[in-house]
């Protein structure tokens, strides 16, 4: 059996890691460590093989309950972190540089210890290239995040490569671009905008922000690449996953008003994002010459995960009614009051 520690594992990427893991593998056994903060969520493992699986509730920061859970691990994977540009703005952002920073450093620190991990992922972002109007991000490209989550990413990356520089540990660090599909939390762009369509209420659109381009990548997808990086990636190196679906925000915006069947008196102009960055854009040669390559298009992947939260209220109804509905009073109906 290969062991792999998932931290981050009852997330919205991390949990697709361990289910398709699960599913592609039968000789994988997955260790999940996760904090449970407001983004994680057991309903995300629901139906999962558990004889190949064990959860255990933990904080990254803590070397105690890291230790034990990389007992006999080849591999680790890192997805635990603080995700939101926009509570990472309006919130504080002391969350973010604990598990961003101290979290990845603790890891590190720790797997320095043990001696048969043959590699730690560290599962990063195309924000750490910052805005660029033309051209797209190489690996060997400067850095340049503009805000603070995309800050504490990067400094965990740049933490990573320290300690392979340093100790010789083998950390790989993947940088992937918009992810999308079932079970995200519904503050990211796209669940928010599909359940309030289907529950017929406002889309909060950044005003200013409407022709800002993301590239928009499927959640297995992305999990196949981080897969083949974990095996075959090399110790020191980053790789760009990316799929080259650029889209604007307002076409974004309009493909689910048509998937849900509503007209576009629903979009909202809200105030827009401070420091907003206008596009990301990477090149993803390096992974694509492994082998990876994007194999749901974005026509498909939308259509499915429109598809998945009409039939799944069950999962995202009461997330909205928890703590989300004064996350969302706080983050839109307060802030368009002001202006
Ligand atoms: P998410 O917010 O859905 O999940 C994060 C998970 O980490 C949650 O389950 C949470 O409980 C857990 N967590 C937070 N702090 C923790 C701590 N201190 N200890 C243990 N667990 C903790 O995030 P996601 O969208 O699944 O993103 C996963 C990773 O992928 C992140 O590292 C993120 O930066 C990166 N990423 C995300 C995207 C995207 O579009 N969602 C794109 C590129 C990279
Ligand atoms: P988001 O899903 O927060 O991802 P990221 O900021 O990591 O790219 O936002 C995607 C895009 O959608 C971004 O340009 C901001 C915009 N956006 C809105 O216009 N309205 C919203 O309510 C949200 C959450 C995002």
């Amino acid at each position: 059996m290969e062991k792999i520690l998932v931290t981050g594992g009852a997330g919205f990427i991390g949990s697709a890691f361990v289910r398709n893991m699960l599913n592609w593998y039968k000789d994988v056994y997955i260790v999940n460590l996760d904090k449970l903060t407001y983004a994680g969520n057991l309903d995300n493992l629901k139906g999962i093989d558990e004889e190949r699986h064990t959860f255990i509730h933990g904080d990254i920061c803590d070397y105690e309950v890291v230790a034990k859970a990389l007992e006999g691990c080849d591999y680790v994977v890192n997805f635990a972190a603080e995700t939101h540009v926009d509570r990472s703005l309006m919130r504080g952002a002391v969350d973010f540089l604990r598990t961003n920073i101290e979290g990845v450093y603790q890891l590190l620190s720790i797997g320095k210890e043990k001696k048969n991990i043959k590699k730690i992922v560290l599962i990063s972002t195309d924000e750490v290239y910052g805005s660029r109007d033309e051209g797209s991000a190489v690996e060997t490209d400067p850095v340049n995040p503009r805000n603070p989550y995309s800050v504490s990413k990067c400094a965990g990356e740049l933490m990573g490569l320290a300690f392979y520089y340093s100790f010789h540990l083998p950390v790989v660090i993947t940088r992937g671009c918009n992810t999308y599909g079932p079970y995200q939390y519904p503050e990211k762009v796209l669940p928010l905008f599909i359940t309030n369509a289907l529950e017929n209420k406002p889309l909060p659109l950044y005003k200013g922000g409407e022709h800002n381009i993301r590239d928009w990548l499927y959640v297995d997808d992305h999990c196949k690449a981080i897969d083949l990086i974990m095996r075959e990636g090399e110790p020191g190196h980053i790789y760009n996953i990316s799929a080259g679906f650029e889209k604007q925000n307002i076409e974004v915006t309009k493909k689910v008003l048509e998937l849900t069947g509503k007209d576009e008196s629903l979009i909202q102009w809200v105030p827009d994002r401070p420091g907003h960055d206008k596009r990301y854009s990477m090149n993803s040669d390096k992974i694509r010459k492994l082998g990876w390559n994007p194999l749901v298009s974005w026509e498909e992947g939308i259509e499915r995960t429109v598809k998945w939260y009409k039939e799944n209220e069950w999962w995202w109804k009461k997330i909205k009614e928890g703590e989300f509905r004064e996350y969302y009073r706080k983050q839109y109906i307060d802030r368009t009051e002001k202006t």
